[in-house]
């Protein structure tokens, strides 16, 4: 008994001190070099903070831009951004070699560990030039003075062991690696969306710990706590772009809309908004080439059993009344305005959480230089009750040609609860 006990206590030290060892892999000493930014360096890093979209976490609704605050929702809790500005209560006292440790390997000042809701499995990507780069024009910034919020997590989730474990599981410190058997594009939009862009953040399935897999490259995923779906950038039949012409990729990440119909909503308008738009020509044309090659497979769709006819004729009655003015007739949309629905994979796609979404809520492409007036959807959750979406939604994806599974009540109530 005695012997199985220490036998037991052995095992548990080992494992917490595996556990110790694979949290601090690839951490270099925390130098004290005296450092000057360059004017060179602070606006390529304002450039950069757009590439990984800083300030969309980083800012509180109606807050100082990067003084942090915002609450960011997670099915173990909300994890409270940090003031990135040059206050003492922000990276005020911080070193760069501090900065790039937090990007790098996902570490705070103090040396606690920080939640992957701060995307620092994609960051850890960035080079420790353009980490200073970010770093320099961070410090640029008018200091605000703002303490950061305590998280409010769950018991578990909220100790740093249990942090410990789950970096130990799935967190790997990596620094972009060039392919050499891909061209310098290609490698400079692998180091944009794998790093910076943090796509696979939404665009990546997860596991039941929040991990997302790198097995299949940005294959898609339910969004957790939002209730949007991103789809799969290596499936035709849901976002890849494999066989779009280039230029139809740039000007998607461009303008948010293109020569295809396609047009985004949701957080991939908040994106587009706020990140891609921002650009330059070369990063994006990169990016498009990279988002191009991705190995391509078609997932199998299920096979839309028996269909209740009666459901898809209420909706195209709610059709005519409700959407045909923008969406025409025929669901052909009109170019430029709105986009087709008619052949539209994200009307067919599975789940149709999107489509419960845009009805719900109303859509918006976002406002874009390339694009500077959008048209929008009105929001229908005080026109339509959900067995009325449910049948409008059913009958979209079965008009036309198209052919899909329908949606039912219960579908409209799971996809409707979400935050925006
Ligand atoms: C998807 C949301 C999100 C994005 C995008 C994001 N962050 Fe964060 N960041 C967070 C969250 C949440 C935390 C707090 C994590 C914690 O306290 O454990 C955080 C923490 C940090 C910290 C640690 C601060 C501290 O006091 O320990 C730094 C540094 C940081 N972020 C820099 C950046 C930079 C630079 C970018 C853009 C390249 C960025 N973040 C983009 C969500 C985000
Ligand atoms: C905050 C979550 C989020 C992030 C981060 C994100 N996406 Fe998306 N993306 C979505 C959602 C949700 C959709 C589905 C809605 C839509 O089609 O606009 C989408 C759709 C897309 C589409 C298909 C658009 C269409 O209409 O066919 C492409 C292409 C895309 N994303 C590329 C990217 C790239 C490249 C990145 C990284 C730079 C990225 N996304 C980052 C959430 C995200
Ligand atoms: C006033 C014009 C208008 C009306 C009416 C309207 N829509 Fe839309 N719809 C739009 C616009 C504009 C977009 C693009 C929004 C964006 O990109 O964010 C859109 C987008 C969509 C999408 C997403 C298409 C895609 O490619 O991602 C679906 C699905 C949709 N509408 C269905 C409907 C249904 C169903 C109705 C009726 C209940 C309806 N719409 C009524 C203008 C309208």
């Amino acid at each position: 008994m005695k012997r199985a006990v220490t036998l037991l206590l052995v095992l548990l030290a080992l494992a917490a001190a595996a556990v110790w060892a694979l949290n601090r892999r690839d951490e270099s000493p925390l130098t004290q070099a005296s450092w000057q930014p360059t004017a060179e360096q602070i606006q390529r890093g304002a450039y950069l903070a757009k590439a990984g979209n800083c300030a969309a976490c980083h800012t509180a609704r109606g807050g100082a831009p990067f003084a942090g605050g915002s609450g960011i929702a997670t099915p173990f809790g909300t994890v409270y951004t940090s003031n990135l500005t040059p206050d003492r209560s922000g990276l005020g006292d911080w070193t760069p070699a501090e900065f790039w440790r937090a990007l790098h390997n996902g570490r705070s000042r103090d040396g606690h560990l920080l939640y992957p809701a701060f995307p620092y499995p994609s960051y850890t990507q960035v080079t420790r030039d353009d980490s200073d780069a970010l770093f320099a024009y961070l410090r640029s910034l008018p200091a605000v003075a703002q303490p950061n919020r305590p998280h409010a997590l769950r018991f578990p989730y909220d100790s740093q062991a249990a942090l410990a474990v789950w970096r130990a599981l799935y967190f790997k410190p990596g620094s972009y690696v060039p392919d050499a058997k891909q061209d310098a594009e290609w490698n400079r939009g692998a180091y944009l969306v794998r790093g910076l862009g943090h796509c696979i953040a939404c665009h990546g399935a997860r596991n039941r710990l929040g991990a997302t897999s790198e097995s299949v490259e940005l294959s898609g995923g339910l969004i957790p706590m939002q209730n949007w779906y991103a789809p799969s950038l290596g499936d035709p039949g849901e976002a890849g772009v494999a066989h779009w012409p280039k230029q139809d990729v740039v000007d998607l990440l461009r303008t948010g809309i293109n020569a295809q119909g396609a047009s985004v909503m949701g957080p991939m308008a908040e994106v587009v908004f706020r990140s891609t738009q921002h650009l330059n020509p070369a990063d994006l044309q990169a990016m498009a080439t990279f988002l191009q090659r991705l190995p391509q497979a078609r997932t199998a769709a299920p096979e839309p059993g028996p269909r209740d006819r009666r459901l898809i004729e209420r909706g195209g009655e709610l059709y005519k009344q409700h959407c045909a003015s923008c969406h025409g007739d025929g669901g052909e949309g009109a170019a430029g305005a709105y986009p087709p629905l008619k052949g539209n994979r994200a009307v067919t796609m599975d789940p149709p959480a999107n489509l419960v979404r845009v009805v719900i809520n109303g859509a918006f492409a976002p406002a874009t230089a390339g694009n500077p007036r959008p048209y929008g959807m009105p929001p229908y959750v005080h026109v339509l009750e959900d067995h009325d979406i449910a049948a409008v939604l059913s009958f979209i994806r079965n008009a036309w040609g198209n052919q899909a599974g329908t949606v039912s009540e219960l579908q409209v109530l799971q996809f409707k609860q979400g935050q925006e």
